[in-house]
Parts: C-alpha cells; sequence; structure tokens
C-alpha cells in the first residue's frame, strides 16, 4: 500500500512524480504530498484527498522547481487520513525528507527514545519517527546518509520502501527495501525511483528491482551503488530490460481502468496460454511447471493460499483439479493458514496465487510454507514480484498491468493458468481421457471468443444495472464451479458499488438466506447449462415463490430459466469446467454498470488499495 515516487537527473522533478504518482495512485489514495530541491532549500506540499488535489496545492504553495525530488501517495496505517500524516515527512532540523510505503512495527519505543532526546513530532505517523532516527544516528555518528540510513534500518522492525534525501547533499537519494517493492529505472543520466516501473516507463525501459533487505545510493549524473542492509556487502545491480509500454497503463478510450481490462478479457486470456497451450498436437508447456511435475503428480495434497479474488481463482481451481487431476485440494485464505499452525509437510505442494506478487498475507503464507518443507509455487501476474522470487518455481498469468483496483482479468487469467496446469497433470497421472483431454484443450483456446460473445451483452447488462441500482442487499448463487464465481460476483458489487451482497452455494439458501428474501432482494443467479441445473432451476422457483427479483446468467439458447427469471444475461456454451471464465463477466459488468450509475469511483473504491502490503 501506498505508492512512492522519486526523480533525479536533468529533466523538472515535478511533471514526473506528478505523473508517476497518478498511475500509482491504484496502491492508495488517501493522501498524496511531494518534495523538490529547488536549488537551495525544500519545497514541499503535501494534502488529504488525491493527487490532484495535491496538484492545487501546490500550485499555490510551492516553486515546483528543482531536479530532485521525491512524492508519495498514501493508503494509512499509522495516523489518520489528513495534512499532518501525508508524506513526505521532515526530520528535526529540516534537513532531511523521506517518503515510505510500508510500518515500522517497533516506531512507538524508538519515538520515546527520540523524544528523550528532544524530537518531536508533528504527525502521528511510523514515518516520521525513522526520518529523526536517521537523523539522529547521523548526528552522533557523524557518518553520511547512505550510512545513517542503514544504520538506522537495522533498529527498525516492519516492512518499508523508503527514499530520503537531504537538502545539504542534493546530488543523491537513499532508497531501501524490505516487504515493500522499489524499482530504479536508470535513464540517461538520471535516475527514477518507484514502488512499479508505470511511473518511468516513458523515459527508460531499463530498472533494477531491489531485493529484500538492500538499499542503494543514486548519485546523480552517476550510478547506483546497491548494498545489503545488514552488513555493508556490495551488491552488483542487475539492470532488466522491461517489457511494458505506455499503451498498456492508459486507458485507451475507457471511462474507467476497471472497464478497459473487463475488456481486455479476450486478448489476455489469449497472451496467457499463448505459446502454452498447441491444442491441434495436444501440448500443455509451462516453462516453470514442467521440472517439477513429480513433486505435484506425487503431492499428498496442494493447498491452495491466496486472499480475495486470487482466492476465489483458487477455489475454483480446488474444484478443477480434483476432479481432472484427482489429487485433493485445500483452499485457505492465506491470513488464517498462516496463523493456525496448520500441518503442511514435505509432500504438500503449496500453490500461492497473487495478481500483484506483493499481498503481505499471501507471503507470509510462503514462508511459512517453505519453512515447514513444502515445495511452493507461484501464480503471479506482475514479473518480477516478492512472491514471484520468494516461489521455488511459478507461472505467470501475462495479464498485463491491471489498474482497476477491483480485480477482473487477473481472476480470469489465473483461472485460465490453473486450468492448464489441471490439465497437464491429468494427462501426466492419466485421471483423463485422451478424448476428453483433446476436446479440453480445444475449448480453452476458444475461451477468448466466448469472452467476447458475453461482453456483447454489455449494453442489455447496463439496462439491467439500471433497474437495480437503488438495491441496498444482493445475492448471489452459484453451484459448483460457479459457487466461487458466485462469491467473486458479490465481491466486485460490494467492493465498487458500497452495496452489501453476499454468495452463497445455491443449495444452502434454504440453510438460512432464504430467510432474506422479499420482494426487494435482486438474487443473482448462475444458472447455466450443467449437472446442477434442474437443481438450480428449483432455488429460482423457492426464490421466485418468496417474490425474490431473478437476475439469472444463462447458458445460450436456455429456455426454463428465461421463463422463471426477470431478467437474463447469456454467455456461450462451454464445458462445466470452464464456465467461470465466461459466467464471471456479466457479473463484471453489472457492479461496473450500477457503480458507475452511483457515482462511485470505480478504479479507487474508498478504503480499498491495489497492493495489499500490510497484514
Ligand atoms: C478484489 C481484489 C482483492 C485482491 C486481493 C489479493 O477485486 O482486488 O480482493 O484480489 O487483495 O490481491 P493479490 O491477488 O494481488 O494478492
Amino acid at each position: 500500500m501506498c505508492g512512492i515516487v522519486g526523480y533525479i537527473g536533468h529533466r523538472d522533478a515535478y511533471p514526473v512524480i506528478i505523473n508517476g504518482l497518478k498511475r500509482l495512485e491504484y496502491r492508495g489514495y488517501d493522501s498524496a504530498g511531494i518534495a523538490l530541491y529547488d536549488g537551495t532549500q525544500i519545497q514541499l506540499a503535501k494534502t488529504k484527498g488525491k493527487v490532484v488535489d495535491l496538484q492545487e496545492r501546490a500550485s499555490k504553495e510551492i516553486t515546483k522547481k528543482g531536479t530532485l525530488g521525491i512524492g508519495h501517495t498514501r493508503w494509512a496505517t499509522h495516523g489518520v487520513p489528513n495534512d499532518v500524516n501525508s508524506h513526505p515527512h521532515y526530520s528535526n532540523s529540516g534537513d532531511l525528507v523521506i517518503i515510505h510505503n510500508g510500518i515500522i512495527e517497533n516506531y512507538a519505543s524508538v519515538k520515546k527514545e527520540l523524544i528523550n532526546r528532544g524530537y518531536t513530532f508533528k504527525s502521528d505517523t511510523d514515518t516520521e519517527v525513522l526520518v529523526n532516527l536517521i537523523e539522529e544516528i547521523k548526528k552522533e555518528e557523524g557518518v553520511k546518509l547512505g550510512k545513517a540510513v542503514q544504520l538506522a534500518l537495522n533498529e527498525v522492525v516492519g516492512a518499508y520502501a523508503i527514499a530520503v534525501f537531504d537538502k545539504n547533499k542534493p546530488d543523491e537519494i537513499v532508497v531501501a527495501k524490505l516487504g515493500s517493492p522499489l524499482a530504479i529505472g536508470v535513464g540517461d543520466n538520471e535516475f527514477f525511483v518507484a514502488s512499479d516501473a508505470s511511473p518511468f516507463i516513458e523515459f527508460t525501459n531499463n530498472a533494477i528491482y531491489l531485493e529484500d533487505e538492500e538499499m542503494a545510493i543514486i548519485r546523480r549524473g552517476r550510478d547506483v551503488k546497491v548494498r545489503k542492509i545488514g552488513n555493508d556487502k556490495e551488491v552488483k545491480p542487475f539492470i532488466q530490460e522491461l517489457q511494458l509500454n505506455i499503451e498498456q497503463i492508459e486507458k485507451g478510450g475507457y471511462d474507467h481502468f476497471m472497464l478497459k481490462e473487463i475488456y481486455e478479457q479476450p486478448s489476455v486470456i489469449k497472451d496467457t496460454y499463448r505459446g502454452r497451450l498447441l491444442a491441434d498436437k495436444g501440448i500443455i508447456k509451462l516453462g516453470g511447471l514442467e521440472e517439477y511435475i513429480p513433486k505435484f503428480v506425487n503431492a499428498d495434497r496442494i493447498i491452495i493460499v491466496a486472499c480475495g479474488t486470487s482466492w476465489h481463482a483458487g477455489l475454483v481451481a480446488e474444484y478443477i483439479f480434483e476432479d481432472l487431476a484427482r489429487i485433493p485440494v485445500e483452499v485457505e485464505y492465506a491470513s488464517e493458514f498462516r496463523y493456525r499452525n496448520p500441518i503442511i509437510t514435505e509432500k504438500d505442494v503449496v500453490i500461492a496465487i497473487s495478481q500483484s506478487g506483493e499481498t503481505a498475507d499471501t507471503l507470509a503464507a510462503i514462508k511459512l510454507a517453505k519453512q515447514k518443507g513444502a515445495f511452493v509455487y507461484g501464480i503471479c501476474n506482475v514479473v518480477g514480484s516478492t512472491i514471484s522470487r520468494e516461489t521455488h518455481s511459478g507461472t505467470y498469468t501475462h495479464a498485463g498491468p491491471e489498474i482497476g483496483v477491483a480485480s477482473t482479468k487477473a481472476f480470469t487469467t489465473q483461472i485460465t493458468v490453473l486450468t492448464m496446469i489441471a490439465l497437464k497433470l491429468a494427462k501426466v497421472k492419466g485421471t483423463i481421457s485422451k478424448t476428453d483431454y483433446m476436446m479440453y484443450l480445444r475449448e480453452l483456446e476458444m475461451i477468448p471468443a466466448h469472452v467476447e460473445a458475453a461482453l456483447k451483452s454489455n449494453d442489455d447488462i447496463e439496462e439491467i444495472a439500471k433497474v437495480f441500482k437503488d438495491a441496498t442487499n444482493f445475492l448471489y448463487l452459484g453451484r459448483g464451479y460457479n459457487f466461487p464465481v458466485a462469491l467473486e460476483g458479490a465481491l466486485k458489487l460490494k467492493e465498487i458499488s458500497y452495496i452489501h451482497a453476499e454468495g452463497y452455494p445455491a443449495a444452502e439458501m434454504k440453510h438460512g438466506p432464504i430467510a432474506l428474501i422479499d420482494e426487494h432482494m435482486p438474487v443473482v443467479v448462475i444458472a447455466i447449462n450443467s449437472d446442477h441445473y434442474g437443481k438450480v432451476v428449483s432455488n429460482i422457483e423457492e426464490i421466485k415463490a418468496r417474490k425474490g427479483k431473478i437476475i439469472a446468467v444463462v447458458t445460450e439458447g436456455d429456455t426454463a430459466v428465461k421463463e422463471l427469471a426477470d431478467y437474463c444475461m447469456e454467455v456461450p456454451k462451454t464445458p462445466e469446467t470452464l464456465t467461470p471464465l465466461v459466467t464471471t463477466i456479466p457479473l463484471q459488468l453489472l457492479s461496473y454498470h450500477i457503480a458507475v450509475m452511483l457515482n462511485k469511483n470505480v478504479d479507487q473504491p474508498r478504503n480499498l488499495a491495489k497492493s495489499v502490503t500490510v497484514e
């Protein structure tokens, strides 16, 4: 959570930092700030609110001049979102200025010690404590900024990506990382610092991703010196060439990133299986998997750990793995898994699913599983992310940057990868017939076209949204493979429209939730052609009998549900195993339109952040 940006070079830092912060707002957007060195002093502006609010304030309060600067967009951890708690933070002397993404857990004791030494604090943040600790060490030990940062970080417990500079030495920025991401863009006589590469992608394709417990001293017009925080060991920085381009991180004519990302699904699902799925030849080849197939095939069980939407993808995978590959699967909320002393052995394979690859709970679950000897496989979208590096092996989803906070294309591409893994294992284990295997490969290749077709109902779904936008509660029901889709549909609605919604397995309705149903309750039922079709039709009858309003997701050509439901959203026919990839599309569009009609901030819903790097 929180986005950080820094610049040192020959350009005006202000526009670089402001545009960079806008691209990082998905990481947090309750306050924003910037500090520039204008040649004689630090110009600092910060405010509660978004980057546009910061721009307004900066226009009134600072000169915006300078070729060295740092900026921050915040998701509050310590201290409510207000002007004072916004970053950057000065040290007491006003010489040092810092931005920070993460949490300093022992800040209270450090703060007490600093107060005893005469320091005063303006904000409630842990970050202001850190910058003053750096200042105190710099003064006490008579060391340079880089060393002071290193010594200070050795005294704190927690997670951080920080950037700090000293107005008396305006030719360097010191950065450090532990548990929060930090990339350094290497340009021509200029350097960029950011939480991900999006703020500097139009300036350079070359980036250094710091590893945990590394820090760097970035020297204007010179170089980047990387070293370990725990000792003085120098590390040779690895400069990576990025595949990202500017179009991928812009809205491309759509009103919102979320809508763009929903519409990107046909092409990104193709990107996910491109070169990995060769249906005609009956081949599935996943680079990260091949070598480890025996681990999966011989595993006692697969444990999937994830959070939120990625957890829902894990639930879909449970059905697919058990059904096709006959391997027992458990799906765990990463946050619960790590705190309940789980039984894990060397015979377990753990799959961690994460779009961002930075989710703190998932990361902690991975570390625990590794400690207990399990083999850990990652499914991440963000290339080079912490989880992709912490796992033993893995597969990228290749969905491209997902900027809308509500996850859409990450979900369908995760399911695509998981389906390919399950099919591959099923083939190796002999738990699938050759005919079925070939059929699934061909059908998986057709999913992008089916998603394209499902998207064609957009206008009809917008009309349905008009009817239900003022409802205060929604129920989402699905069975089998589509139970997790019901959960995901409900989550999408809650997070962007703030309407209360619950997902249930359709058959569970009669064990409690049915009491909620009256003429005011819209019930979204996934009622596609499947083994459960007849049962779901009965559930719909039960809802109708209690005057609930039915919005059904149906298979093209359906007749029975269409007669019963108040509104229908059609999806193309595909084998039941693959249906989550299409049934989720109308649910994404429904929540999108409702949120737009309610004037909600679709891409940046309140209280949320794209990458949850705190526990
Ligand atoms: C929901 C959503 C969140 C994330 C969750 C895990 O739309 O975006 O629920 O799915 O925070 O994030 P990742 O996948 O990055 O680990």
